[in-house]
Protein backbone atom coordinates (compact mmCIF):
# COMPACT_ATOMS: atom_id res chain seq x y z
CA UNK A 1 0.00 0.00 0.00
CA UNK A 2 2.69 1.77 0.60
CA UNK A 3 3.77 1.79 -2.84
CA UNK A 4 0.90 2.78 -4.29
CA UNK A 5 0.83 5.76 -1.99
CA UNK A 6 4.42 6.48 -3.29
CA UNK A 7 3.62 5.90 -7.01
CA UNK A 8 0.47 8.13 -6.81
CA UNK A 9 2.58 10.99 -5.39
CA UNK A 10 5.46 10.37 -7.49
CA UNK A 11 3.05 11.01 -10.49
CA UNK A 12 1.70 13.77 -9.07
CA UNK A 13 5.61 15.26 -8.50
CA UNK A 14 5.89 14.64 -12.21
CA UNK A 15 3.02 16.37 -13.30
CA UNK A 16 1.24 13.59 -14.89
CA UNK A 17 -1.41 12.47 -12.61
CA UNK A 18 -4.89 14.73 -12.39
CA UNK A 19 -4.64 17.37 -9.85
CA UNK A 20 -7.92 15.62 -8.59
CA UNK A 21 -9.76 13.77 -6.27
CA UNK A 22 -6.92 11.43 -5.88
CA UNK A 23 -8.93 7.75 -5.90
CA UNK A 24 -9.37 7.02 -2.38
CA UNK A 25 -8.26 4.04 -1.33
CA UNK A 26 -10.38 3.03 2.43
CA UNK A 27 -8.10 0.07 2.59
CA UNK A 28 -4.61 1.47 2.46
CA UNK A 29 -5.77 4.32 4.83
CA UNK A 30 -6.33 2.26 7.48
CA UNK A 31 -3.34 0.27 7.35
CA UNK A 32 -1.39 3.46 7.51
CA UNK A 33 -3.63 4.31 10.11
CA UNK A 34 -1.86 5.85 13.61
CA UNK A 35 -3.31 5.50 16.85
CA UNK A 36 -5.89 8.04 17.51
CA UNK A 37 -5.24 10.42 19.66
CA UNK A 38 -7.74 11.00 22.93
CA UNK A 39 -8.19 13.45 25.78
CA UNK A 40 -7.83 12.07 29.50
CA UNK A 41 -7.77 13.91 32.12
CA UNK A 42 -5.89 17.33 31.54
CA UNK A 43 -4.21 15.43 29.01
CA UNK A 44 -3.50 13.99 25.57
CA UNK A 45 -3.12 10.29 25.27
CA UNK A 46 -2.10 8.07 22.33
CA UNK A 47 -3.74 4.74 23.45
CA UNK A 48 -1.91 4.33 27.31
CA UNK A 49 1.08 6.71 26.70
CA UNK A 50 0.60 10.07 27.45
CA UNK A 51 1.23 12.33 23.99
CA UNK A 52 2.64 15.49 23.81
CA UNK A 53 2.08 18.23 20.98
CA UNK A 54 6.04 19.11 19.38
CA UNK A 55 4.60 20.23 16.74
CA UNK A 56 5.25 23.46 14.01
CA UNK A 57 2.61 26.06 12.27
CA UNK A 58 2.21 24.87 8.35
CA UNK A 59 0.95 27.42 6.25
CA UNK A 60 3.06 28.40 3.49
CA UNK A 61 2.38 31.67 1.81
CA UNK A 62 0.68 32.79 4.64
CA UNK A 63 -3.22 33.35 5.10
CA UNK A 64 -2.99 35.70 2.16
CA UNK A 65 -1.94 33.18 -0.32
CA UNK A 66 -4.79 30.78 0.48
CA UNK A 67 -2.92 27.61 -0.14
CA UNK A 68 -4.45 24.32 1.62
CA UNK A 69 -1.16 22.33 1.39
CA UNK A 70 -2.58 18.82 2.08
CA UNK A 71 -4.59 19.50 -0.94
CA UNK A 72 -1.44 19.68 -3.08
CA UNK A 73 0.66 15.94 -3.10
CA UNK A 74 3.44 17.96 -4.45
CA UNK A 75 3.42 20.47 -2.15
CA UNK A 76 2.96 18.58 1.51
CA UNK A 77 5.35 15.14 0.02
CA UNK A 78 8.30 18.22 -0.51
CA UNK A 79 7.41 19.26 3.45
CA UNK A 80 6.92 15.95 4.68
CA UNK A 81 10.40 15.18 4.35
CA UNK A 82 11.51 18.03 5.95
CA UNK A 83 9.41 17.70 8.76
CA UNK A 84 10.88 13.97 9.13
CA UNK A 85 14.08 15.78 9.10
CA UNK A 86 12.66 18.10 11.86
CA UNK A 87 11.35 15.11 14.10
CA UNK A 88 8.22 16.41 15.00
CA UNK A 89 4.88 15.01 15.98
CA UNK A 90 2.28 17.61 15.19
CA UNK A 91 1.44 20.34 11.90
CA UNK A 92 -1.17 22.81 12.19
CA UNK A 93 -3.30 23.77 9.13
CA UNK A 94 -4.73 27.21 9.14
CA UNK A 95 -7.34 26.66 6.06
CA UNK A 96 -8.10 23.18 4.12
CA UNK A 97 -10.01 23.73 0.80
CA UNK A 98 -13.36 20.91 2.06
CA UNK A 99 -14.18 20.45 -1.71
CA UNK A 100 -10.69 18.69 -2.15
CA UNK A 101 -9.40 15.01 -0.73
CA UNK A 102 -6.66 15.00 1.52
CA UNK A 103 -6.10 11.21 1.22
CA UNK A 104 -2.49 11.39 -0.19
CA UNK A 105 -1.43 13.95 2.16
CA UNK A 106 -3.07 12.77 5.57
CA UNK A 107 -1.87 9.08 4.32
CA UNK A 108 1.59 10.05 4.08
CA UNK A 109 2.01 12.22 6.86
CA UNK A 110 -0.06 9.12 8.75
CA UNK A 111 3.45 7.12 7.13
CA UNK A 112 5.78 10.06 9.12
CA UNK A 113 4.27 9.35 12.26
CA UNK A 114 2.53 13.13 11.87
CA UNK A 115 -0.65 14.48 13.59
CA UNK A 116 -2.65 17.44 12.26
CA UNK A 117 -4.77 20.14 13.83
CA UNK A 118 -6.76 21.48 11.57
CA UNK A 119 -8.52 25.19 11.90
CA UNK A 120 -12.38 24.48 10.81
CA UNK A 121 -12.53 28.14 9.45
CA UNK A 122 -11.00 29.83 6.77
CA UNK A 123 -11.13 33.57 5.45
CA UNK A 124 -14.63 33.26 3.42
CA UNK A 125 -16.14 31.15 6.19
CA UNK A 126 -15.46 32.13 9.76
CA UNK A 127 -16.76 34.51 12.41
CA UNK A 128 -16.84 38.13 12.34
CA UNK A 129 -15.57 39.40 15.56
CA UNK A 130 -17.10 42.53 15.81
CA UNK A 131 -20.66 41.72 14.51
CA UNK A 132 -20.85 37.61 14.68
CA UNK A 133 -24.49 37.13 15.01
CA UNK A 134 -25.06 37.56 10.96
CA UNK A 135 -22.03 35.41 10.23
CA UNK A 136 -23.30 33.05 12.78
CA UNK A 137 -25.42 31.22 9.99
CA UNK A 138 -26.31 27.85 8.06
CA UNK A 139 -23.96 28.64 5.16
CA UNK A 140 -20.89 28.59 7.68
CA UNK A 141 -21.64 26.02 9.22
CA UNK A 142 -21.97 23.70 6.57
CA UNK A 143 -18.61 24.94 5.45
CA UNK A 144 -17.09 23.88 9.11
CA UNK A 145 -18.93 20.67 9.08
CA UNK A 146 -18.09 19.58 5.74
CA UNK A 147 -14.28 20.16 7.27
CA UNK A 148 -15.11 18.20 9.80
CA UNK A 149 -16.66 15.34 7.59
CA UNK A 150 -13.73 15.75 5.89
CA UNK A 151 -10.99 14.96 8.60
CA UNK A 152 -12.92 13.00 10.65
CA UNK A 153 -12.21 9.97 8.41
CA UNK A 154 -8.16 10.08 9.17
CA UNK A 155 -6.81 8.54 12.57
CA UNK A 156 -4.01 11.43 12.44
CA UNK A 157 -6.36 14.52 12.93
CA UNK A 158 -5.40 14.96 16.22
CA UNK A 159 -7.78 18.30 17.16
CA UNK A 160 -10.19 21.00 15.42
CA UNK A 161 -9.71 24.38 15.94
CA UNK A 162 -13.21 25.48 15.98
CA UNK A 163 -11.91 29.35 15.96
CA UNK A 164 -8.71 31.26 15.57
CA UNK A 165 -7.92 34.84 17.07
CA UNK A 166 -11.21 35.70 16.98
CA UNK A 167 -11.11 37.57 19.82
CA UNK A 168 -8.46 39.87 20.11
CA UNK A 169 -7.71 43.02 22.71
CA UNK A 170 -10.60 44.87 21.81
CA UNK A 171 -12.83 44.44 23.96
CA UNK A 172 -15.73 44.75 21.39
CA UNK A 173 -14.40 41.44 19.75
CA UNK A 174 -15.71 39.83 22.95
CA UNK A 175 -19.33 39.95 22.21
CA UNK A 176 -18.07 36.92 19.34
CA UNK A 177 -17.00 34.73 22.94
CA UNK A 178 -20.30 32.99 22.74
CA UNK A 179 -20.44 32.46 18.95
CA UNK A 180 -17.11 31.21 19.09
CA UNK A 181 -18.33 29.03 22.14
CA UNK A 182 -21.23 28.06 20.05
CA UNK A 183 -19.47 26.84 17.07
CA UNK A 184 -17.52 24.98 19.57
CA UNK A 185 -20.48 22.84 20.58
CA UNK A 186 -22.20 22.23 17.12
CA UNK A 187 -18.87 21.13 16.29
CA UNK A 188 -18.61 18.49 18.90
CA UNK A 189 -21.90 17.47 18.41
CA UNK A 190 -22.09 16.94 14.95
CA UNK A 191 -19.37 14.42 15.38
CA UNK A 192 -21.38 12.45 18.06
CA UNK A 193 -24.60 12.93 16.36
CA UNK A 194 -22.74 11.71 12.86
CA UNK A 195 -21.47 9.01 14.61
CA UNK A 196 -17.57 9.97 13.97
CA UNK A 197 -14.72 9.90 15.70
CA UNK A 198 -15.05 11.97 19.02
CA UNK A 199 -11.85 14.03 17.28
CA UNK A 200 -10.80 16.76 20.46
CA UNK A 201 -12.10 20.23 19.46
CA UNK A 202 -11.06 23.19 20.99
CA UNK A 203 -10.07 27.46 20.43
CA UNK A 204 -6.73 28.95 19.61
CA UNK A 205 -6.69 32.13 21.27
CA UNK A 206 -4.54 35.15 20.41
CA UNK A 207 -1.62 36.26 22.39
CA UNK A 208 -3.47 38.65 24.22
CA UNK A 209 -2.18 38.92 28.23
CA UNK A 210 -5.41 41.08 29.13
CA UNK A 211 -8.46 38.72 28.23
CA UNK A 212 -6.49 35.32 27.95
CA UNK A 213 -7.42 34.21 31.53
CA UNK A 214 -11.23 35.61 30.91
CA UNK A 215 -11.26 33.37 27.30
CA UNK A 216 -9.79 29.77 29.01
CA UNK A 217 -12.10 29.66 32.01
CA UNK A 218 -15.40 30.96 29.22
CA UNK A 219 -14.80 27.73 27.25
CA UNK A 220 -14.44 25.96 29.90
CA UNK A 221 -17.56 27.05 32.31
CA UNK A 222 -21.12 25.31 31.72
CA UNK A 223 -22.62 22.30 31.07
CA UNK A 224 -20.72 19.20 29.26
CA UNK A 225 -22.01 20.10 26.06
CA UNK A 226 -20.98 23.69 25.78
CA UNK A 227 -17.31 23.34 27.15
CA UNK A 228 -13.99 22.59 24.84
CA UNK A 229 -12.15 19.32 24.89
CA UNK A 230 -9.16 21.88 25.35
CA UNK A 231 -7.70 25.00 25.34
CA UNK A 232 -4.90 26.47 23.31
CA UNK A 233 -3.35 29.46 23.05
CA UNK A 234 -0.05 32.05 21.38
CA UNK A 235 2.42 33.04 23.06
CA UNK A 236 5.38 35.11 21.74
CA UNK A 237 6.66 35.95 25.81
CA UNK A 238 9.92 33.56 25.67
CA UNK A 239 12.44 35.47 23.86
CA UNK A 240 15.26 33.44 24.49
CA UNK A 241 15.06 33.63 28.32
CA UNK A 242 13.81 31.03 31.18
CA UNK A 243 11.07 29.91 32.90
CA UNK A 244 10.76 32.72 35.57
CA UNK A 245 12.41 35.83 33.28
CA UNK A 246 9.58 34.52 30.67
CA UNK A 247 6.61 34.18 33.24
CA UNK A 248 5.93 30.98 31.95
CA UNK A 249 6.51 29.73 35.57
CA UNK A 250 2.98 31.70 36.13
CA UNK A 251 1.14 30.57 33.36
CA UNK A 252 1.84 26.90 34.79
CA UNK A 253 0.59 28.17 38.03
CA UNK A 254 -2.37 30.26 36.75
CA UNK A 255 -3.60 27.25 34.33
CA UNK A 256 -2.93 24.66 37.36
CA UNK A 257 -6.43 22.60 37.81
CA UNK A 258 -7.71 24.28 34.97
CA UNK A 259 -9.63 20.64 34.16
CA UNK A 260 -8.64 20.27 30.43
CA UNK A 261 -5.42 20.02 28.09
CA UNK A 262 -4.06 23.51 27.02
CA UNK A 263 -0.99 23.59 24.92
CA UNK A 264 0.51 26.50 23.01
CA UNK A 265 -1.18 26.73 19.57
CA UNK A 266 1.66 29.39 17.86
CA UNK A 267 5.17 30.31 20.20
CA UNK A 268 8.49 31.03 18.72
CA UNK A 269 9.54 34.58 19.74
CA UNK A 270 12.05 35.99 17.74
CA UNK A 271 13.14 39.28 19.80
CA UNK A 272 16.14 38.00 21.34
CA UNK A 273 17.76 35.26 19.16
CA UNK A 274 16.15 32.17 19.05
CA UNK A 275 17.30 28.78 20.68
CA UNK A 276 14.15 27.34 21.03
CA UNK A 277 14.98 26.97 24.53
CA UNK A 278 10.82 27.21 24.81
CA UNK A 279 10.93 22.95 23.77
CA UNK A 280 13.36 22.20 26.67
CA UNK A 281 10.72 24.39 29.22
CA UNK A 282 7.66 22.82 27.80
CA UNK A 283 9.29 19.35 27.76
CA UNK A 284 10.06 19.50 31.76
CA UNK A 285 8.29 18.90 34.94
CA UNK A 286 8.04 22.33 35.31
CA UNK A 287 5.52 22.45 32.34
CA UNK A 288 4.55 19.41 31.88
CA UNK A 289 1.63 19.01 34.70
CA UNK A 290 -0.11 21.65 32.74
CA UNK A 291 0.77 21.88 29.06
CA UNK A 292 0.73 19.50 26.68
CA UNK A 293 3.47 20.81 24.69
CA UNK A 294 2.86 23.17 21.25
CA UNK A 295 3.78 24.51 18.02
CA UNK A 296 6.19 26.62 16.58
CA UNK A 297 5.54 29.07 14.13
CA UNK A 298 6.02 28.86 11.45
CA UNK A 299 7.92 26.37 8.78
CA UNK A 300 8.09 28.51 5.88
CA UNK A 301 9.51 32.15 6.03
CA UNK A 302 7.13 35.17 5.55
CA UNK A 303 7.30 38.82 5.84
CA UNK A 304 7.41 38.81 9.47
CA UNK A 305 10.22 36.38 9.53
CA UNK A 306 9.22 33.21 11.90
CA UNK A 307 10.14 30.86 8.85
CA UNK A 308 12.70 28.35 9.26
CA UNK A 309 12.92 27.74 5.56
CA UNK A 310 12.48 29.68 2.52
CA UNK A 311 10.60 28.89 -0.40
CA UNK A 312 10.44 30.92 -3.60
CA UNK A 313 7.18 30.20 -4.13
CA UNK A 314 5.50 28.13 -1.65
CA UNK A 315 2.81 26.52 -4.18
CA UNK A 316 5.29 25.31 -6.91
CA UNK A 317 9.00 25.72 -5.77
CA UNK A 318 10.62 21.99 -4.97
CA UNK A 319 13.67 23.35 -3.33
CA UNK A 320 13.74 24.27 0.17
CA UNK A 321 16.10 26.36 1.63
CA UNK A 322 16.97 25.42 5.11
CA UNK A 323 17.18 28.75 7.32
CA UNK A 324 19.17 28.93 10.41
CA UNK A 325 15.86 27.88 12.88
CA UNK A 326 16.08 24.84 10.76
CA UNK A 327 19.04 23.01 12.77
CA UNK A 328 17.81 25.02 15.75
CA UNK A 329 14.63 23.73 16.14
CA UNK A 330 15.49 20.00 14.81
CA UNK A 331 18.31 20.45 17.69
CA UNK A 332 16.11 21.16 20.56
CA UNK A 333 13.72 18.62 19.63
CA UNK A 334 16.35 16.07 19.88
CA UNK A 335 17.68 17.41 23.00
CA UNK A 336 14.70 17.43 24.93
CA UNK A 337 12.42 14.58 24.25
CA UNK A 338 9.35 14.45 25.14
CA UNK A 339 9.07 12.74 28.98
CA UNK A 340 8.23 9.35 29.56
CA UNK A 341 5.13 8.50 32.19
CA UNK A 342 2.32 10.55 32.88
CA UNK A 343 4.28 13.61 33.32
CA UNK A 344 2.35 15.15 36.28
CA UNK A 345 -1.19 15.17 34.27
CA UNK A 346 -4.38 15.20 36.09
CA UNK A 347 -6.38 12.27 36.00
CA UNK A 348 -9.75 14.40 36.55
CA UNK A 349 -11.29 16.77 34.09
CA UNK A 350 -13.72 18.89 35.08
CA UNK A 351 -15.21 22.53 34.40
CA UNK A 352 -14.15 25.95 36.28
CA UNK A 353 -16.59 28.72 36.83
CA UNK A 354 -17.55 31.30 34.02
CA UNK A 355 -15.50 34.51 34.37
CA UNK A 356 -17.49 37.43 35.26
CA UNK A 357 -17.94 40.64 33.33
CA UNK A 358 -15.23 43.48 33.57
CA UNK A 359 -13.26 45.90 31.53
CA UNK A 360 -11.85 43.44 29.17
CA UNK A 361 -14.63 41.11 29.08
CA UNK A 362 -18.12 42.32 28.15
CA UNK A 363 -19.99 38.68 28.06
CA UNK A 364 -22.15 39.18 30.51
CA UNK A 365 -24.45 36.13 30.79
CA UNK A 366 -23.87 32.37 29.95
CA UNK A 367 -26.11 31.82 27.40
CA UNK A 368 -24.89 30.60 23.86
CA UNK A 369 -26.96 31.48 20.54
CA UNK A 370 -28.98 28.09 19.49
CA UNK A 371 -28.11 26.73 16.16
CA UNK A 372 -28.87 29.18 13.25
CA UNK A 373 -31.95 28.38 11.29
CA UNK A 374 -31.41 25.60 8.54
CA UNK A 375 -28.28 24.34 10.29
CA UNK A 376 -30.07 21.49 12.07
CA UNK A 377 -30.11 19.35 8.41
CA UNK A 378 -26.19 18.69 8.40
CA UNK A 379 -27.21 16.88 11.77
CA UNK A 380 -29.36 14.37 10.24
CA UNK A 381 -28.20 14.19 6.80
CA UNK A 382 -24.21 15.24 6.33
CA UNK A 383 -22.77 18.71 5.54
CA UNK A 384 -22.35 17.36 2.05
CA UNK A 385 -19.76 19.01 -0.46
CA UNK A 386 -17.82 21.77 0.88
CA UNK A 387 -17.83 25.15 -0.52
CA UNK A 388 -13.78 24.78 -0.52
CA UNK A 389 -12.00 28.13 -0.44
CA UNK A 390 -13.21 29.84 -3.11
CA UNK A 391 -17.11 29.97 -2.62
CA UNK A 392 -19.23 33.24 -2.34
CA UNK A 393 -18.23 33.25 1.66
CA UNK A 394 -21.05 33.10 4.33
CA UNK A 395 -20.18 36.26 6.80
CA UNK A 396 -23.33 38.15 5.55
CA UNK A 397 -25.43 34.91 4.71
CA UNK A 398 -27.50 35.12 7.30
CA UNK A 399 -30.22 36.77 9.46
CA UNK A 400 -29.37 37.56 13.17
CA UNK A 401 -30.69 34.78 15.15
CA UNK A 402 -32.00 34.93 18.53
CA UNK A 403 -29.49 34.89 20.97
CA UNK A 404 -30.82 33.24 23.75
CA UNK A 405 -30.71 29.21 24.00
CA UNK A 406 -31.49 27.54 27.16
CA UNK A 407 -28.09 25.34 28.53
CA UNK A 408 -27.63 22.13 26.90
CA UNK A 409 -29.76 23.30 23.90
CA UNK A 410 -26.85 21.90 21.70
CA UNK A 411 -28.57 18.38 22.42
CA UNK A 412 -31.44 19.01 20.40
CA UNK A 413 -31.73 17.69 16.69
CA UNK A 414 -34.89 19.02 14.83
CA UNK A 415 -36.08 19.64 11.20
CA UNK A 416 -35.82 22.92 10.07
CA UNK A 417 -35.55 25.13 6.49
CA UNK A 418 -33.22 26.24 5.27
CA UNK A 419 -32.21 29.55 5.67
CA UNK A 420 -32.04 31.82 2.32
CA UNK A 421 -28.87 32.13 0.66
CA UNK A 422 -27.04 35.10 0.04
CA UNK A 423 -24.44 36.00 -2.53
CA UNK A 424 -22.83 38.59 -0.74
CA UNK A 425 -19.02 37.65 0.48
CA UNK A 426 -17.53 39.74 3.24
CA UNK A 427 -14.91 37.47 4.95
CA UNK A 428 -13.52 40.80 5.91
CA UNK A 429 -12.25 40.22 9.54
CA UNK A 430 -11.14 36.58 9.55
CA UNK A 431 -9.55 35.84 13.15
CA UNK A 432 -6.22 35.40 11.27
CA UNK A 433 -3.09 36.28 12.34
CA UNK A 434 -2.36 39.34 13.70
CA UNK A 435 0.88 40.59 14.37
CA UNK A 436 3.54 38.71 16.48
CA UNK A 437 4.82 40.18 19.72
CA UNK A 438 2.42 43.66 20.14
CA UNK A 439 1.26 42.21 23.53
CA UNK A 440 4.72 41.03 24.59
CA UNK A 441 5.01 43.34 27.45
CA UNK A 442 0.92 44.22 28.09
CA UNK A 443 0.48 43.64 31.43
CA UNK A 444 -1.74 41.07 33.14
CA UNK A 445 -4.10 43.32 34.27
CA UNK A 446 -7.66 42.80 35.68
CA UNK A 447 -7.27 39.12 35.87
CA UNK A 448 -6.24 38.69 39.68
CA UNK A 449 -9.63 37.90 41.31
CA UNK A 450 -10.62 35.79 38.84
CA UNK A 451 -6.95 33.55 38.84
CA UNK A 452 -6.82 34.04 42.51
CA UNK A 453 -10.19 32.70 43.14
CA UNK A 454 -11.19 30.24 40.91
CA UNK A 455 -7.96 28.56 39.55
CA UNK A 456 -6.25 27.95 42.98
C1 LIG B 1 -12.57 48.35 18.84
O1 LIG B 1 -13.42 47.92 17.81
C2 LIG B 1 -14.46 48.82 17.54
C3 LIG B 1 -15.40 48.16 16.55
O2 LIG B 1 -14.75 47.88 15.35
C4 LIG B 1 -13.87 50.12 17.03
O3 LIG B 1 -14.92 51.05 16.77
C5 LIG B 1 -12.92 50.67 18.06
O4 LIG B 1 -12.28 51.80 17.55
C6 LIG B 1 -11.89 49.63 18.46
N1 LIG B 1 -11.13 50.13 19.57
C7 LIG B 1 -9.81 50.09 19.62
C8 LIG B 1 -9.18 50.57 20.87
O5 LIG B 1 -9.14 49.66 18.70
C1 LIG C 1 -1.16 34.94 36.55
O1 LIG C 1 -2.23 35.26 37.39
C2 LIG C 1 -1.93 36.33 38.28
C3 LIG C 1 -3.09 36.42 39.25
O2 LIG C 1 -3.24 35.26 39.97
C4 LIG C 1 -1.74 37.59 37.49
O3 LIG C 1 -1.44 38.66 38.35
C5 LIG C 1 -0.60 37.39 36.52
O4 LIG C 1 -0.48 38.50 35.68
C6 LIG C 1 -0.76 36.15 35.70
N1 LIG C 1 0.52 35.98 35.05
C7 LIG C 1 0.72 35.51 33.85
C8 LIG C 1 2.07 35.58 33.30
O5 LIG C 1 -0.15 35.02 33.19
Amino acid sequence: MRTLLLATALVALTGLAVASPTPTDKESLSKRALVPVTVSGNAFWQGSTRFYIRGIDYQPGGSSLGLDPLADPKVCMRDIAKFKQLGINTIRVYMVDNSKTHDVCMGALADAGIYVVVDANNPGYSLHRFLPGPSYNAQYLQSVFATVDDFAKYTNTLAFFSGNEVINDNVSSTVSAKYVKAVTRDMRQYLAVRKLRKIPVGYSAADVAVNRMEQALYFNCGSDDERSDFFAFNDYSWCNTDLKTSQWDQKVKNFTNYGLPIFLSEYGCTANGRDFGEVQALMSRDMTGVYSGGLMYEYTNEENNFGIVQLENPATSTDVKELEGFAKFAHALATYPAPTGDGGASASTHSVACPPKGPHWDVEDTQLPPIPEGADRFFKDGAGIGPGLQGPGSQNAGNQPPIQAPPSSGNQVTDTPAATTSKNAAGETFGGLIEKGPFLMAAWVGVVTIAGTLLL
